[in-house]
């Protein structure tokens, strides 16, 4: 994956390169991290090398970054897995806790570990260019989907008075905003269920929306 293009900062058009990340970009990946996942996101689960090793050396197609103006902006990184939905799962089984030593070069599900951009990059597109990149991909390697745990920050907030399921449903009628799932609905995933004890994850009560994008030539 190389791809150049530009987004608006509402005053300059900033080159944006998207690309798959190497190990020369580990030190810059971790920091990125830190910044994107804050207290009270348990900062074990941040990358570390070993992890970034197995992305780069498994499956390089999903390990994306994108840089503005050559600065490491976002990444996300994905394996391929073949899934029975019936069967709940979490995160730390699905992405081998971000190893990925269970990644199937056959599975037909490209699975998101992670996607992330930094606070000060935020807004700009970036997130969707990844995710649309990311999509590309399914289609280039013949995919049947791309699937993935969706964080719901704001309902550890809400969890007095409204279930999980409520929640998602306010969020998916679009009467309630949430940083993580409204995003990934503008993106194109739809929602196929709801996962407790997915992620060590407080502002989410621990919970995800598994969210679906299928690929539309299959
Ligand atoms: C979720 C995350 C990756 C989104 O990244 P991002 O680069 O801000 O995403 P985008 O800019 O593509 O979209 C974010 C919002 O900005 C809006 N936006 C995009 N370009 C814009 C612009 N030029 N002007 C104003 N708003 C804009 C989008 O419409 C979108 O709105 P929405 O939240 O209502 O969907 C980022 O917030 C993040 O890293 N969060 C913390 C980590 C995390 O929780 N990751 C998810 C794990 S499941």
């Amino acid at each position: 994956m190389l791809k150049h293009l530009r987004v608006s900062d509402g005053h300059r058009l900033l080159p944006v390169t998207i690309r798959n990340y190497e190990r020369g970009d580990f030190t810059n990946l971790i920091s990125l991290q830190a910044l994107c996942f804050p207290p009270p996101y348990p900062s074990e689960l941040w990358w570390n090398e070993e992890q970034l090793t197995e992305h780069v050396t498994r499956f390089p197609e999903g390990a994306l970054c994108v840089e503005v103006e050559g600065i490491i902006a976002g990444s996300m990184t994905a394996l391929r897995i073949t899934l029975d939905d019936r069967i709940p799962h979490d995160w730390a089984s699905v992405t081998d806790e971000g190893f990925i030593r269970n990644h199937d070069p056959d599975g037909d599900t490209l699975y998101v570990v992670d996607i992330c951009v930094a606070p000060q990059y935020r807004k700009l597109g970036l997130g969707k260019w990844l995710m649309q990149s990311m999509y590309e991909t399914v289609v280039h390697l013949g995919c049947n989907r791309l699937l993935g745990g969706g964080r719901m920050p704001g309902y550890q907030q809400h969890a007095h008075l409204l279930t999980p399921q409520q929640y998602l449903d306010e969020v998916i009628s679009g009467s309630r905003y949430d940083a993580v799932l409204t995003f990934l609905l503008n993106c194109g995933r739809l929602p196929i269920g709801l996962l407790a004890n997915y992620l060590e994850d407080e502002q989410s009560a621990h919970y995800a929306a598994l969210m679906e994008w299928r690929n539309p030539f299959k």
